[in-house]
């Protein structure tokens, strides 16, 4: 069941009307803690990491990693590289076994966005991963940089689902990092591309979006939900002491316990078999 095509997770959870959560992982307690996680509660999931956070932790170490745990997991696991912004790197993530792969040309215009998709489509045929883009923008950068948030025009969502992609980011009000209030997202974009797209939906920056949200956005067809920060936070803000063993095991416990949470909002718990 371990390592599979992102495409089929989110094929089954449009079928059954839920969203797959796709966690981001930093470091061998994040992996650990997001897979203990999925297999307690049987639920399929995606794990990532951004390519901006590699220069922390490199792909050629992290990855073989995130690609192992999914090979031993009992649940589903798809290994997605999030917020690819070269193509070195998404060739690498490619050879790496990662089922999945983001390009963001979300702030270049669209004609080069799409020129760009349409390469990274025809490099993941080899392996048959998946492809996911993103129009309009996601605000702040997913490392916290400052970039503008923007909202998806339908003609770019139209045109990007043009290229054979797999997975469809769409600023709809959403940003990355620590809301200062609840934002309001444009429903009304997704109300006008329900059931009108071939590529599935993501949602990036689900960090501090409130339960309902959430709710509202996997019926309107959200399938795949990013998070990072309160991935991030939770290893990071667990009790720890002078024994590095015990600090292990107590971010990994609350990488477990937040995780499990967004599990269960999502829907899709129980939904590995
Ligand atoms: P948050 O950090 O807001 O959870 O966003 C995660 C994300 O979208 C990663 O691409």
């Amino acid at each position: 069941m371990p390592l599979c095509n992102m495409r089929d997770l989110l094929n089954e959870a449009r079928k059954g009307g839920y969203a797959v959560g796709s966690f981001s992982v930093a470091n061998l307690e994040c992996v650990m803690g997001v897979i203990a996680a999925a297999e307690e509660i049987r639920a399929p999931i995606i794990i990532q990491c951004a390519e901006t956070r590699l220069k922390h932790t490199p792909l050629s170490m992290l990855g073989p990693l995130m690609v192992a745990a999914a090979k031993a997991a009992s649940v589903p696991v798809a290994v997605h590289l999030d917020h690819g912004s070269t193509l070195p790197c998404v060739e690498e993530a490619l050879r790496l076994g990662f089922t999945s792969v983001m390009f963001d040309g979300s702030h270049l215009p669209i004609e080069e966005n799409l020129a760009s998709v349409r390469k990274v489509v025809e490099m993941a045929k080899a392996t048959g991963a998946c492809v996911e883009a993103e129009v309009g923008r996601v605000g702040r950068g997913e490392d916290g940089s400052d970039s503008p948030t923007v909202a998806a025009s339908l003609e770019d969502c139209f045109l990007m689902d043009q290229t054979g992609l797999d997975a469809l980011a769409v600023g709809i009000g959403n940003a990355h990092g620590l809301y200062a209030a609840t934002p309001e997202l444009r429903y009304d974009i997704l109300e006008q591309l329900t059931g009108k797209l071939n590529a599935h939906l993501v949602l990036h920056g689900g960090t501090g979006l409130t339960d309902e949200q959430f709710v509202k956005l996997i019926s309107l067809g959200m399938r795949k939900i990013n998070i990072a920060t309160d991935i991030f936070r939770a290893a990071a803000m667990a009790p720890h002491g002078d024994d590095i063993f015990s600090n292990i095991t107590s971010s990994a416990a609350a990488v477990k316990a937040i995780t499990q949470k967004y599990i269960a909002l999502f829907g899709s718990a129980g939904k590995a078999e």
